[in-house]
């Protein structure tokens, strides 16, 4: 199966930065949102990034007009009725997903895949709500995806051969390196990522140094682009949260549990760069 029509549910900061990429990439992408604000804000930012891509001389105007032209928004499901591959990207909650699922399995053709762009859900409990347990797996993105060069692809215990082959030449198809993991919470990336950032915290709470030096030894000490409370502030305190306690709840292991500084910032509204205020200021 090729995969021609690709549907993405979801129009935030990850959902957009997929749909951009596979439109990009020649797919006629179909993007949905729960409501026309969060469409048109979605759909706005990714004509801006186009905009500056072909101010900066990145890309040529014409393939940025033809991108648009492959992006189609909407706010119903059953506009996915056509679509080869399904790459859901809506809030982190089980329930949530697996109503998607379960409408997805019912809107789309048989030989559809259906991917969750989860970083830390269950894929196979996912899959478990629709009727193709072969047909299911985790496709996990980085911020910001149009940067950032890996893609994750999970497999359930039931995900066939066939469907991680396609998915391994969709996924190349659209510039991006594969890595591979079993469906277990935090997959590769965010099972390293996680522990690390909640040190740093830990690390800031318990006063070993302030936010800046902690942030330059990281950046100038391993050279990485952003030290970790940077980088939590960038994907999100309460998104960080969140996938904290659900591998605790999985594993029981303490180096996932969410420091208090960070509970106490989640409670406060300070998410991070979102929301104007994190361990660092953006206002
Ligand atoms: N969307 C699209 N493009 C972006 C962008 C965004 N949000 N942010 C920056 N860029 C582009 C810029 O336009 C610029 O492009 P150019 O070279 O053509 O001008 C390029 O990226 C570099 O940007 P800047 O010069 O402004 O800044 P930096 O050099 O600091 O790069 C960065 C920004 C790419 C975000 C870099 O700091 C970085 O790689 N940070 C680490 C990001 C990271 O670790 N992401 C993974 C998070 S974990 C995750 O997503 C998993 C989840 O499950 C938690």
């Amino acid at each position: 199966m090729k995969i021609k029509k690709v549907g993405v549910i979801g129009c935030g900061l990850m959902g957009s930065g997929i749909a951009q990429v596979c439109a990009q990439s020649g797919y006629d992408t179909t993007v949905s949102e729960i409501n026309d604000e969060l469409l048109n804000k979605g759909l706005g930012s990714i004509k801006n990034i186009l905009t500056k891509n072909v101010e900066k001389g990145k890309m040529q105007k014409a393939d940025a007009d033809a991108t648009l032209a492959r992006l189609k928004g909407t706010t119903s499901i059953n506009d996915f009725s056509a679509c080869d591959l399904v790459i859901e990207v809506a809030a982190e909650k089980m329930e949530l997903k697996k109503k998607i699922f379960a409408d997805l399995d019912r809107i789309t053709p048989k030989h559809a895949i259906l991917a969750s762009n989860t970083s830390c859900l269950s894929i196979i409990e996912i899959a478990s709500a629709t009727k193709r347990l072969t047909q299911v797996m985790g496709m996990h993105f980085f911020n910001p995806v149009p940067i950032m060069k890996p893609v994750e692809l999970v497999r359930s215990i039931a995900t066939s051969d066939q469907t991680m082959d396609i998915a391994r030449e969709f996924s190349k198809s659209i510039g991006k390196e594969i890595v591979v993991a079993k469906d277990t919470p935090g997959f590769i990336v965010n099972a390293l990522l996680i522990p690390y950032l909640f040190d740093a915290m830990r690390m800031l709470e318990y006063g070993v140094s302030t936010r800046e030096d902690i942030d330059a030894g990281i950046r100038l000490g391993l050279n990485h682009p952003m030290g970790p409370l940077t980088l939590a502030d960038f994907v999100g305190l309460d998104t960080l949260y969140f996938i904290g306690c659900a591998m605790y709840d999985e594993f029981k292991d303490p180096k996932y549990a969410a420091p208090t500084v960070l509970k106490k910032m989640v409670t406060a509204g300070w998410l991070g760069k979102k929301s104007g205020k994190g361990f660092y200021d953006y206002k």
